[in-house]
């Protein structure tokens, strides 16, 4: 089968580079949508301009965005939604990834403020996308390992610790860690599958749903030591959060929701990505982990 062309907005991103690299490895023609000052062989187009959009996504099969959260209130109307303006005018696009890649928006309405202001905001680019028609597949995609792994979940912290490390409560809550370029992996694979259309597509590959505790044990097994363990309780992880900068307040509610509550595995999966692409040799914790020896 012939495959899709992609356009991939958003693609010099953490994510985005990774989905472009992705895209092209799995034989797709790739194009990069980008701001036109950048000056490199790209697809030129503006969110500015609905035209220059149009156009842009005319010339492919499907699209991935990948711009950060942060961005989709940084204009007066939403990135994402001139974005999918342009495919309904456009008619053409049979698949659209959203600018989605961690926890399940839908299953957040009763998420803490400021943070729910991510998922508000991609539950508002669903509703879009649903309303204009466009075939879409959501990734929910648990945690980045550079995110979560790198700090053992502690917020804030990207290189683990060797001496003492904070226990997000009892520590025992199941989270989904995810290297990044597997995550664009399985993201691609979906691009032309009939089996992710119209569906959430969660990747919750089996040995590496771990608790943050487990975490910790498998990096004291690689450096040969017992870290100390002190444990935060919710409460005051809450209390902590209310007098930190806004973005990290989000960033931490975050946190709160996949640590202490579990929101990432309290519930159980239909299309999950390592069933559906059991081919995908994807990174275990531990191995990931060796990078910080
Ligand atoms: N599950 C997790 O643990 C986790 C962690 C982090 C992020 N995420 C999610 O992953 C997704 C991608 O996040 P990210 O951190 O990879 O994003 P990022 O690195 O901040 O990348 C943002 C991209 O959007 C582009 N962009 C922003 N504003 C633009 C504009 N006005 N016009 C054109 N392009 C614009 C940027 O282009 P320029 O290079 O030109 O600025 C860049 O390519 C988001 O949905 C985020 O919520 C999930």
């Amino acid at each position: 089968m012939e495959k899709s062309r992609v356009l991939v907005v958003g693609g010099t991103g953490y994510l985005g580079r990774r989905i472009v690299k992705a895209s092209l490895a799995a034989g797709h023609p790739t194009f990069v949508l980008h701001r036109p000052e950048i000056g490199i062989d790209v697809e030129k187009a503006s969110f500015s301009d609905h035209g220059s959009l149009v156009a842009a996504v005319r010339q492919v099969d499907a699209v991935v965005c990948a711009i950060a959260g942060v961005h989709i209130r940084s204009h007066q109307i939403p990135l994402q939604l001139k974005l999918v303006e342009a495919m309904k005018e456009a008619g053409n696009v049979k698949r659209f990834l959203p600018s989605e890649f961690g926890i399940d928006p839908a299953r957040m309405g009763s998420a803490l403020e400021p943070g729910r202001i991510t998922f508000d905001d991609k539950m508002a680019v669903r509703r879009a996308v649903e309303e204009a028609g466009i075939p879409f597949t959501y990734i929910s995609a648990g945690c980045f390992a550079g995110y979560f792994i790198g700090g053992l979940c502690q917020p804030g912290n990207i290189l683990p610790a060797k001496e003492r490390v904070t226990i997000l409560g009892s520590g025992d809550v199941k989270a989904i860690f995810v290297d990044e370029d597997d995550i664009a992996t399985y993201a691609v694979k979906t691009i032309d599958d009939p089996r992710a259309a119209n569906k959430t597509v969660y990747i919750r590959p089996p040995e590496n749903v771990l608790s943050q505790m487990e975490l910790v044990r498998i990096w004291e097994d690689l450096i040969e030591r017992k870290l100390e363990t002190v444990s935060l309780s919710a409460d005051d992880f809450l209390s902590a959060m209310k007098g930190e900068d806004y973005v990290s307040q989000v960033g931490m509610g975050h946190f709160y929701h996949v640590l202490y509550e579990g929101c990432l595995t309290n519930f159980d999966v239909a299309e999950e990505a390592s069933q559906l692409y059991p081919d995908v040799a994807y990174t275990r914790v531990r191995d990931y982990l060796r990078r910080y020896l």
